[in-house]
């Protein structure tokens, strides 16, 4: 009978049904199926599209836990993989490249010593005098298509940015980083590039990076890749292969992700008027407050790091109360648990100055996202100059229309266009 199920409970109050992922509409809007997950199966067992059986966790309290507990292991070695799935999965340190020992696919102690080394080389006050040198690497982004009145977002500024920065701060000389970019971009397959092609790009990336840093060794600079050799000379030791695969880290980790926290978070603003509003009146005030707050609104918001990268279970141990065997994959849904009402305050409305904000966008623990300092400084600066230059950029397609890129970690736009009064 209507409002009933055949067994008998009233439809009011059964749950709906569990959510499909990773459809063409979760990609969309991932918000409401995690929802669901948190609500009602917090520490979820899924299919991944490659395969791959993995546990999702959702929830704000499990996750935090789950991104510092060290029976999580980041080496891929520990997954309890079918022997017929070996090289298939989409793990990425399952190619077993010399560029893949880095710190995202390593535990301590390997991992605290690499850390320690880079960390001395990667400052904040390295970070701090790069300042400069990004607004007006934002600014001539900017310059190329201010005129027209109309842009890509993702193609002419979101994406080229972050690959410069990175470029500058390794000491990759300026006339490489074109070769540089279009080598990311083939990696990220930003406009649908062949297989192949990616194979090709990890390659060419992987000789120049060998090449450079043997060419530091020799003169080295200012620059990060000859910091990493310096630290490395005091007592503690980095191979070649280590020095290329950090090289090769800081590009991937920094890469992607400041796209997407620049796209997402432009796009953010654009649908959300009163807020973009009072950022703006704020920077025409000279006012630095509510944009630093508002990047880390817009990192727990829509953050670029949907899934923090793999971590597998190294013995049996119990997780939001279900059981997790050794060798199984547990993928932390930071997007998810950014959105807990547990834990943040009408977790899905857009609150730029929203205080007491301890969201997980940059991950939790040992692994804490080592180029915060630089997204934070990327993102305001990106962010800052677009409002403040082109004050009435305005988004230029149909919301319903816009296509997601569909990889498991990250989330982002495939394209972003815009509209503006020319200037
Ligand atoms: C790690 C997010 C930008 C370098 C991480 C992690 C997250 C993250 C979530 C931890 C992953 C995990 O535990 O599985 C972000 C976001 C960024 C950003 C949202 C931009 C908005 C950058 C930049 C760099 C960078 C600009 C460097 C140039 C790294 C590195 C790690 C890392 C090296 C690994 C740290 C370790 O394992 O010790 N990031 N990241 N990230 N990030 Fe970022």
């Amino acid at each position: 009978a209507p409002g009933s199920t055949p067994a008998g409970c009233p439809v009011s109050g059964a749950a709906a049904p569990a959510p499909e992922l990773f459809t063409w509409e979760f990609a969309t809007d991932p918000y409401p199926a995690y929802a669901w997950l948190r609500e009602h199966e917090p520490v979820h067992r899924t299919r991944l599209p490659s395969g791959v059986e993995a546990w999702l966790v959702t929830r704000y309290g499990d996750a935090r836990q789950a991104l510092a507990d060290q029976r999580l292991s980041k080496n891929p070695a520990h997954h309890d993989e079918p022997a017929h799935a070996k090289g298939k999965t989409g793990i990425p340190g399952e190619r077993k490249a010399e560029l893949m020992t880095h710190l995202l696919n390593i535990d301590p102690p390997d991992h605290t010593r690499l850390r320690r080394l880079v960390s001395k080389a990667f400052t904040p006050r390295r970070v701090a005098e790069f300042a400069p040198r990004v607004q007006e690497l934002t600014d001539r982004l900017i310059d190329g298509f201010a005129a027209r009145g109309s842009a890509d977002l993702i193609h002419e500024f979101a994406f080229p940015l972050p690959i410069y920065a990175i470029c500058d701060l390794l000491g990759v000389p300026r006339e490489d980083q074109d070769d540089f970019r279009d080598w990311a971009g083939m990696m990220i397959r930003h406009g649908g590039g062949p297989r192949g092609g990616v194979a090709r790009s990890v390659k060419k990336m992987r000789g120049y990076l060998a090449e450079l840093i043997h060419r530091k060794r020799a003169e080295p600079g200012e620059d990060l890749i000859s910091g990493l050799i310096r630290a490395s000379d005091h007592g503690e030791h980095l191979t070649g292969n280590e020095a290329a695969a950090m090289a090769f880290i800081l590009l991937f980790a920094g890469f992607e992700t400041t796209v997407n926290l620049i796209g997402n978070g432009v796009y953010a603003l654009l649908r959300n008027p009163g807020q973009r509003a009072r950022l703006q009146e704020s920077l025409a005030a000279g006012e630095q407050g509510l944009l630093e707050t508002g990047v880390e609104e817009l990192l727990r918001y829509d953050g670029p790091v949907e899934l923090a990268t793999w971590r597998f279970a190294t013995e049996p141990l119990t997780l939001g109360g279900q059981r997790i065997a050794t060798g199984d994959p547990v993928l932390v849904v930071l997007a998810a648990a950014d959105r807990d009402p547990e834990r943040f305050d009408r977790p899905d409305t857009l609150d730029l100055a929203r205080r007491d904000n301890q969201h997980l966008g940059y991950g939790h623990g040992v692994h804490y996202c080592l180029g915060a300092p630089l997204a934070r400084l990327e993102g305001q600066t990106a962010l800052a100059t677009l409002l403040t230059r082109l004050p009435d950029l305005r988004l230029d397609a149909d919301p319903a229309e816009l296509r997601w890129r569909g990889g498991l970690i990250m989330r982002g736009l495939r394209q972003l266009p815009v509209a503006f009064t020319p200037a």
